[in-house]
């Protein structure tokens, strides 16, 4: 267990002059006044000391003031309500650890038209127990291909066919008063290449030219792509773009016409602080900290993860708690198993950088066992991740908007026989429905031949094989199928953290199969796994002999029984139970409640859960929180679970 640091003592004597904001808070109440203080004293430790990792030590406590400035700014014009907010998540700062979290993802326009409509789906969000509402990009994008709207061009307007700023702002009111928080995505790593910044670069603006890494010739370009992975080695090889009107190199990590932000430069730091605050002030309650990995460059490296990644991230937040503490960041950081815990801080960072990131592992891991009915590989690998700060949280998902890259790590592999990269390569060919018998759909994305390295498109639904059994017609297919993402979401909503569903998988909707049809779409696959949500599926959502309303019924009472287990809480750690069966998947939960033991039977077949650890691990005479009923044992005294079988034992209270 990782205890996150205790508060400073607020009489050691402040890095940021209180002064400086004096004419700011001016005609504010003392109430408000004494607030602003105090959370000041509170975080200008880790705000001096996240921008003294970063800058030289005058410009950190230059940008202190100037950003603590932005902070006041922010906080007089901050709305009662969100004040309000701001008073309930202090007072419950464990709220996105708590049960009753569960989460929805989804492009506006896919998923209702616009930000005025997606009002109307709150009922709709609201059956399936969603209290969080990640909206995809909708800020202006670049002209052309935007890359889903992770090309921003504008940060303060929002797409014309969505809405205005007034509409969201709206619409962040109606989810709040619904329960709902909205969270949207902060691209910080890059902008487009048509942002204002980036035109007035290529305008030969040499103050935003500085904003880029922009290199004169190949000599420094070369040096760094020895050591650099390609995200986009398919559609954008390379790191780097040659622009005309710069007449030099621009770093671009992902497309070409994305360019990536020099964070080196404070100028940077203090824009994206009145961005945070700017969304803050909207109503926005986490931010998304897209591909946060990638902020830091250093030659010699593959540029992700540095040090400096997290010290920026502190100081991020460290402005967030004084001038709105209701907002939380969330790391989108997509890295090998080892790496991913350093997202939600560990040594000096501990519990003081990201509220929430991915676990991208717990996915792979899902996948991987249900390709190989075993559960080993998981075990191990899940064993093996460090724990995180008790103050922060996971994301949990079976799939999102992006592919699944398979994040097998070799040790892992190795440890339970088989080698990583043979692994990873039966997983792709497998989800990609190559592998002889499986029933999977998925589209390979972003093939490697450098590497060998494949990537996977598709949604749920497709890569399970519910596509295939419905297409075939074939009921017991479309049984096991539905069964076994059940158990997979079941797995997703029982670790522990913010289960996250992606549009459409509450209805078991397939890949898009006019995914390409949009000519910007065409060489992204990823587009079959964001389809418009199908409202025919929708309709028949309360069917329970239909599909949708099978898998909709399972998520619906998942998130259900998952909202009054309070053995979830994320602040309390799942770990990997005692196996015996290769195919029965053993999670505990140690909640001073009590304990929730997880079985996860992985295969289309009955497998036990042996007697014997009934009574080692306490839980004869449990319940399954899920039916409310006794599980079965055999003659043989063991629990029998049947293909895909899920039971989620507690001792009633
Ligand atoms: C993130 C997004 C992904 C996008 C990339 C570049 O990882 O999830 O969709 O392509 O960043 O912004
Ligand atoms: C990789 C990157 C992630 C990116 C995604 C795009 O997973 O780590 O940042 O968005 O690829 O598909």
């Amino acid at each position: 267990m990782v205890t996150p640091p205790e508060p400073p003592d607020a009489t050691v004597p402040p890095v940021v002059d209180p002064d400086v904001v004096a004419d700011l808070l001016d005609g504010q109440s003392p109430d408000r006044r004494s607030m602003f203080h105090a959370r000041l004293r509170r975080w200008q430790g880790d705000l001096h000391a996240g921008l003294a990792e970063v800058y030289e030590s005058d410009v950190a406590a230059e940008l202190a003031t100037r950003v603590v400035r932005s902070a006041a700014v922010a906080f007089v014009e901050r709305d009662d309500d969100l004040h309000r907010l701001d008073l309930d998540r202090i007072l419950a700062p464990d709220w996105l650890q708590h049960p009753r979290m569960v989460g929805y993802a989804a492009y506006t326009e896919r998923f209702a038209g616009t930000l005025e409509a997606v009002v109307d789906r709150i009922p709709y969000l609201q059956e399936l127990g969603v209290t969080y509402l990640h909206l995809m990009p909708l800020m202006q994008p670049r002209a052309g291909d935007d890359d889903g709207g992770y090309a921003v061009a504008d940060h303060r307007t929002v797409r014309p066919d969505l809405g205005t700023v007034d509409d969201l702002r709206d619409l962040a009111t109606q989810l709040r008063g619904a329960g709902i928080s909205l969270v949207l995505d902060l691209v910080v790593n890059h902008v487009a290449d048509d942002h204002p910044w980036a035109r007035a670069a290529r305008d030969g603006d040499a103050e935003k030219r500085a904003w880029f890494h922009v290199f004169e010739d190949r000599t420094v370009p070369d040096a760094f792509e020895a050591t650099l992975p390609e995200v986009f080695p398919d559609f954008a090889p390379g790191n780097f773009t040659f622009v005309e009107d710069l007449d030099a190199w621009v770093w671009t990590t992902f497309n070409d016409f994305q360019w990536d932000l020099d964070w080196s430069n404070p100028d940077v730091f203090a824009a994206f602080v009145d961005i945070v605050l700017y969304l803050a002030n909207l109503g926005v309650e986490v931010v998304r900290l897209d591909a946060i990995a990638f902020l830091w460059k250093r030659l010699g490296t593959t540029c992700q993860g540095q040090p400096e990644v997290h010290a920026l991230v502190r100081a991020l937040r460290a402005v967030a708690r004084i001038a709105c503490p209701a907002v939380a960041f969330k790391a989108e950081a997509i890295v090998a198993p080892g790496d991913l815990v350093a997202y939600l801080g560990h040594g000096r960072f501990t519990g003081r950088v990201s509220d929430l990131a991915y676990h991208n592992s717990l996915m792979v891991q899902a996948w991987s066992m249900l390709a190989t009915g075993e559960v080993w590989l998981a075990a191990r690998a899940l064993s093996e991740l460090p724990d995180v700060p008790t103050s922060s949280t996971w994301i949990t998902y079976l799939r999102c908007h992006d592919d699944i890259g398979w994040a097998i790590d070799d040790g892992d592999a190795a440890a339970v026989g088989v080698t990583g990269h043979g692994h990873r390569s039966f997983l792709a060919d497998w989800f990609s429905g190559d592998f002889p018998g499986s029933p999977a759909r998925g589209l390979v994305f972003q093939h490697n031949p450098a590497t060998g390295d494949r990537r996977t498109s598709g949604t749920a639904a497709s890569l399970v094989g519910l596509e295939a059994a419905e297409e075939a017609g074939d009921p017991a297919a479309v049984d096991l199928a539905v069964a076994a993402l059940r158990m997979a979401h079941a797995l997703v909503y029982g670790w522990g953290g913010v289960p996250v569903l992606w549009s459409g998988d509450e209805l078991g909707q397939p890949n898009d199969a006019d995914w390409a049809q949009d000519p910007r779409h065409a060489d992204d696959n990823r587009w079959a796994h964001r389809p418009v949500l199908d409202h025919d599926r929708a309709a028949r959502r309360h069917d329970p002999s239909t599909v949708p309303g099978r898998v909709f019924a399972d998520l619906a009472t998942l998130a259900r029984v998952r909202a009054g287990l309070e053995r979830l809480h994320a602040g309390t750690q799942a770990r990997i139970g005692p196996l015996d069966d290769p195919g029965v998947l053993v999670t505990v939960r140690d909640h001073p409640i009590g304990r929730l033991v997880g079985l996860y039977n992985v295969t289309a077949e009955h497998r036990p859960w042996h007697g014997h650890r009934v009574d080692e691990l306490g839980m004869d005479g449990a319940v399954d929180a899920l039916t409310g009923y006794h599980p079965e044992r055999g003659v043989d005294g063991h629990v029998w679970l049947e293909p895909y079988g899920v039971r989620w034992l507690v001792h009633p209270d």
